[in-house]
């Protein structure tokens, strides 16, 4: 089947995060908004018919996960990822975000250090903080014109307090798939020091041509045992608001608190019906329309950058492997993080991520989500030229 990703959704049907709340906090209906990170396309057929077939039946009682489901999800990894993982591993939780929190809960102590890796996803930060850990910051370095980790400075900030890294492979903002070399690096560390590593690969299905996503668990039985997995079908199946992710560990004392914790958080009974069918129909059905939709978010990128380097020659573009984010330098504008807010929302109307909410590394640094139609996202980038003219 060939889909249709320069389709333009109705959104006087939808009511979104990324669109409809935004509008009502600028009280602007003409915003384009390249934030949240969900796409605004429609979702792959397979999906949508699972769903259809749940509600042509009409029963929407607590589900059972079929050996289908299993075994749809086993193979996504066998045939994407080269993982062989098995069935007693995979456990759920609703979003990648409530598992964060058990296993910061379970595995570390109130004042215990957790490592994160910067720019990054502004909620690792607030879930260890909330949860009264310590956050501590291993900004990426650009080398080349590429991220890539800092080791020396990441070996420099253990300390005995250090009980957990959590990971982000994928990368969001900076689109960095990691190497198996730069993965065993930092597994390796981890491993010599008794870091757990939470590895966050909720971006996994979302490589661009030439790339392949490496789990850092499938590195070696050592670091699979040391690892956690969180996974989902939400980013790369557009299918966020399903709220069904995947908690995948080898490590039985790891599966024991996850258990637990689902216990003690009241989260053990039922999960979403809809979440179950679409999971499985996204990693049984779906390889197809997320291959065509990678070559259409791969072409938004080639838009973004042969406009900007057409129209903003001074912006720094820095190409994602993965995600389906562009990461933008514009500290070439001198602005403080609040005028560049001020300039993308009041000026250009246009609502983009901004990199000083992602710690250490971020600041002066937009996320442009190009998981849109190739016509909102060309509106939107003549919208931010114009916004730059008017500063000359
Ligand atoms: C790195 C990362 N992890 C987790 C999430 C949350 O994903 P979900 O709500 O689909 O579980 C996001 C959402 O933006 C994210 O960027």
């Amino acid at each position: 089947m060939k889909y249709n990703f320069d389709e333009v959704l109705d959104r006087s049907k939808l009511s979104t995060m990324k669109w409809e709340a935004q509008m009502k906090r600028k009280n602007d209906d003409s915003l384009l908004c390249f934030g949240t990170a969900d796409m605004d396309f429609k979702s792959a057929q397979p999906i949508i018919d699972a769903i259809q077939k749940v509600v042509d039946v009409g029963h929407f009682g607590y589900p059972y996960k079929r050996q289908s489901y299993y075994d749809a999800i086993i193979g996504w990894f066998k045939r994407r990822c080269n993982w062989e993982i098995r069935q007693e591993w995979i456990a759920n939780s609703l979003s990648i975000y409530p598992a964060f929190q058990s296993f910061i809960d379970g595995l570390t102590e109130v004042g215990d250090e957790v490592i994160i890796q910067t720019p990054v996803h502004f909620v690792f930060e607030e879930i260890i903080h909330a949860n009264g850990r310590i956050t501590v910051e291993n900004p990426l370095q650009i080398k080349d014109g590429k991220y890539i980790f800092n080791i020396e400075d990441f070996k420099a900030k253990i300390s005995p307090k250090t009980k957990l890294l959590i990971l982000c492979n994928p990368q969001n903002p900076v689109g960095r798939v990691w190497t198996r070399e730069e993965l065993t690096e930092i597994a390796n560390i981890c491993l010599q020091h008794g870091i757990v590593i939470l590895s966050d690969e909720v971006y996994m299905g979302l490589t661009y041509e030439g790339y392949t996503h490496i789990p850092i668990a499938s590195i070696s039985k050592e670091v699979s045992l040391n690892t956690i997995t969180l996974a989902s079908p939400s980013k790369s199946f557009n299918v966020t608001g399903l709220k069904h992710s995947l908690v995948i560990t080898e490590n039985q004392k790891f599966q024991e608190i996850y258990q637990n914790e689902l216990l003690k958080n009241d989260q053990h009974f039922g999960e979403s019906i809809f979440g179950h069918v679409a999971t499985e129909a996204a990693f049984a059905h779906c390889d197809e329309w997320i291959e065509q939709l990678m070559t259409y978010v791969e072409g938004n990128y080639h838009t973004v950058y042969e406009f900007m380097k057409i129209n903003l020659p001074e912006v720094k573009v820095y190409k994602p492997e993965s995600t389906y984010f562009v990461w933008l330098d514009f500290n070439f504008l001198g602005m403080s993080d609040s005028e560049l807010t001020s300039f993308f929302e009041d000026q250009a109307r246009t609502i983009v991520n901004q990199g000083y909410s992602l710690g250490t590394g971020g600041s002066g640094f937009i996320r442009i989500n190009i998981g849109c139609p190739k016509q909102i996202l060309e509106q939107g980038l003549q919208r931010i030229k114009n916004a730059y003219d008017q500063l000359k």
